[in-house]
């Protein structure tokens, strides 16, 4: 299969799986336990049906919408995601530019692969900094300063990782950041030699945001559920959340809020939207899907706060339905991911002119000419 050839989302993946070296395409597509939450987040969007309204001049829609105080260009944006340059040697470059180019806002882990002053060079579009908070609190600082300094647009604070999930599959294939020289993983990237030639002809891999602060910045071999399970701080608080906001003094997001109670409390302490995730069924795994939790959250907060729903985002109707039921904005990483695997930049281009195209036909299916002329009467619950 070639990038011609990909049609929707989900044919990235097909692609991504011939590229990479097992382990890395499993972390990618691994989840946590069973990986019944990493189903069910795409599944979840088949028990709302929609319903179109026809005759209403549709030639020209408006897919623009306003979150956190910025217009994008459509209303979904690619997630925040670590270690984008074991996917693809260009990494989060590629992500930036690719969505500079369609106008929407991208995310930047602190666990990324090329720093937020790189990022800052050569993007034009709103940008989210993914803040994971640290037991170094010097390290916090850092993290803070630098990305106000490249003036990030939004911080997003992951709440959902206060320990490593169990993937399974990356305890299977053995994956580590960077990828261990083992002679398992030498036939692996014999398998895939454009991916390795890419990879040692490239800078070497760094963390540059952790780098002069832990050792896993320094090409010390972990996994991720090592690094979250010993670097973060587990007795991370709503004090902690509120004292982080009020240091920031801009947009401030909770990135993994799933319950009314606490979607509350993020109005209490200042935020400017939650994000409604899973982590992509990565850390808890029979938790809700963010789509199926969506109508409770929008019902209680929704007036007051923006809602992001993110995760199993895979269609452009999947985001009609949420921003149907209320979510000002979706966000999605495999959306991307596979496709940055697949082909970088031009990957990712693709999968948002996919994403984008989906979403312009669907509303011209539906009868709405603006994102706001979707409602609650444009879906209906099957159950
Ligand atoms: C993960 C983190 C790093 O899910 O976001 O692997």
């Amino acid at each position: 299969m070639k990038l011609n050839n990909c049609h929707n989302i989900n044919s990235f993946k097909h692609l991504a799986k011939k590229k990479l070296p097992s382990p890395i395409f499993n972390y990618i597509d691994g989840a946590a336990d069973d990986e019944v939450t990493y189903r069910r987040n795409t599944q979840s969007f088949d028990d709302v049906d929609l319903i179109p309204n026809v005759l209403r001049g549709v030639e020209d829609v408006d897919l623009t919408t306003t979150v956190f105080g910025k217009k994008i260009s459509m209303p979904i944006y690619c997630a925040p995601t670590a270690v984008q340059r074991l996917f693809h040697f260009e990494g989060e470059k590629a992500v930036a530019k690719a969505a500079s180019k369609f106008g929407t806002m991208f995310g930047v882990s602190s666990l990324s692969t090329v720093s937020v002053e790189e990022i800052e060079k050569i993007s034009d579009t709103p940008k989210m900094f993914q803040f994971y908070f640290h037991k170094d609190r010097a390290l916090n600082q850092d993290l803070l300063e630098r990305a106000k300094n490249s003036n990030f647009d939004v911080l997003a604070l992951t709440v959902d990782t206060i320990t490593g999930g169990n993937r399974e599959r990356d305890l299977r294939t053995g994956f580590t950041i960077p990828p261990k020289l083992t002679i398992e993983s030498m036939i692996e990237f014999a398998l895939k030699p454009s991916w390795f030639f890419n990879h040692i002809t490239s800078s070497p891999f760094e963390l540059p945001h952790l780098q002069n602060y832990v050792k896993e910045g320094t090409n010390t071999v972990t996994s991720i559920g090592e690094y979250f399970s010993t670097m973060l701080d587990q007795n991370m608080s709503w004090k902690d959340a509120e004292q982080l906001n009020s240091k920031w003094g801009g947009q401030f997001a909770l990135k993994g809020v799933m319950s009314v109670d606490d979607a509350k409390k993020a109005i209490d302490i200042g935020c400017s939207a939650i994000i409604l995730s899973n982590h992509g069924g990565r850390q808890l795994d029979g938790s809700r899907a963010p789509f199926d939790q969506l109508k409770e959250i929008v019902d209680a907060v929704g007036d007051k706060i923006d809602v992001i729903c993110e995760g199993g985002i895979k269609r452009g109707t999947h985001v009609l339905k949420a921003l149907s039921l209320g979510a000002k904005a979706c966000s999605g990483g495999r959306m991307y991911l596979y496709a940055l695997a697949a082909a970088g930049q031009k990957g990712v281009e693709k999968a948002l002119s996919i994403m984008k195209n989906e979403i312009e036909r669907d509303m011209k299916l539906m009868g709405c000419k603006k994102i706001s002329d979707l409602s609650r009467n444009n879906i209906i619950f099957r159950n």
